[in-house]
């Protein structure tokens, strides 16, 4: 039913397609919104190629799919506190989007979506992988899939990248780092609330444990679904161009840049623009 407001070519058999005959800088009339979350929700991540947004299109773009979500650890374009500057060769010597991640997922209101734009990018390396963790759940048997069901994780970014943290930048850094994100919880099943699917709802990069588990039983059973979560048959791999770009969902997938196979960023800088919407309605869906 959606051809008929743009072309959709799935990427892989887990998740992920490639859209084509849609102008991401001019507005979406109702039909063709309606047409793009019925592809989101099927494929939930949507790629598109050889696109020109300014920033102030790329922001109405994003401020269609919901309220956005302004940064407080990214840099942001200057002039556009709404958008997130993600230039790699400007990052930190830890880059936070190394390991695999739900966005946001360590703050109380995640994001519910993102745009990213490429402005810069290598000609080879630096692409993006995402997961669809509504497979990674529905491969689990159902005892597993119960058990889960009734769980709650512990997002703490700063837990699991504190001795990094501290060996970069030194205690007085970790410690403001500590005070300005405390651990969260959210449950370790998530139901979407758009699709109603069950999916996943923890990631290596943030959650580092199960609430009211032992230990060694939180730490065993991550890794086991850690492990699980990154098989490549529920995954989709995207090579960037100049004008590329990805739209996700940030519930039902996580994702990574695959950076170590990129060339000398001085000479071939990676840049890129991100739109993220927030989770607005995020505690009435949990409570
Ligand atoms: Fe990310």
């Amino acid at each position: 039913m959606d051809q008929q407001y743009f072309d959709i070519t799935p990427l892989s058999g887990a998740l992920g397609a490639e859209i084509g005959g849609l102008d991401l800088a001019q507005p979406m009339d109702d039909d063709t919104f309606a047409a793009f979350c019925a592809a989101w929700h099927r494929y939930q991540v949507l790629f598109f190629r050889d696109q020109e947004l300014t920033p102030e299109q790329h922001i109405a773009l994003g401020k269609r799919f919901g309220e956005i979500d302004i940064s407080q650890f990214i840099p942001t374009v200057e002039g556009y506190p709404e958008i997130r500057l993600q230039n790699m060769s400007k990052s930190g010597s830890i880059p936070g989007d190394v390991d695999w991640h739900h966005d946001n997922s360590f703050v109380a209101v995640p994001q519910k979506c993102s745009f990213l734009y490429a402005l810069e990018v290598p000609a080879a390396g630096g692409d993006t992988v995402w997961v669809n963790t509504v497979s990674v759940f529905e491969s689990l048997s159902k005892p597993m899939q119960e058990f889960l069901e009734g769980l709650t994780a512990i997002h703490d970014v700063i837990d699991i990248m504190g001795p990094k943290l501290i060996k970069q930048n030194g205690p007085k850094a970790w410690q403001a780092a500590r005070d300005r994100s405390p651990p969260v919880e959210h449950p370790l099943v998530r139901i979407h609330p758009e699709t109603g699917q069950k999916c996943l709802y923890i990631n290596p990069l943030m959650t580092s444990a199960i609430k009211g588990l032992n230990v060694d039983e939180s730490k065993d059973l991550l890794e086991f679904l850690f492990q699980k979560m990154v098989r490549p048959e529920f995954m989709v791999r995207f090579h960037w161009r100049k004008g590329s770009m990805a739209f996700w969902d940030n519930i039902s997938t996580i994702h990574r840049g695959i950076y170590a196979d990129m060339p000398d960023l001085s000479k071939e800088p990676r840049v890129m623009h991100r739109v993220a919407i927030t989770e607005s309605n995020y505690t009435a869906l949990n409570s």
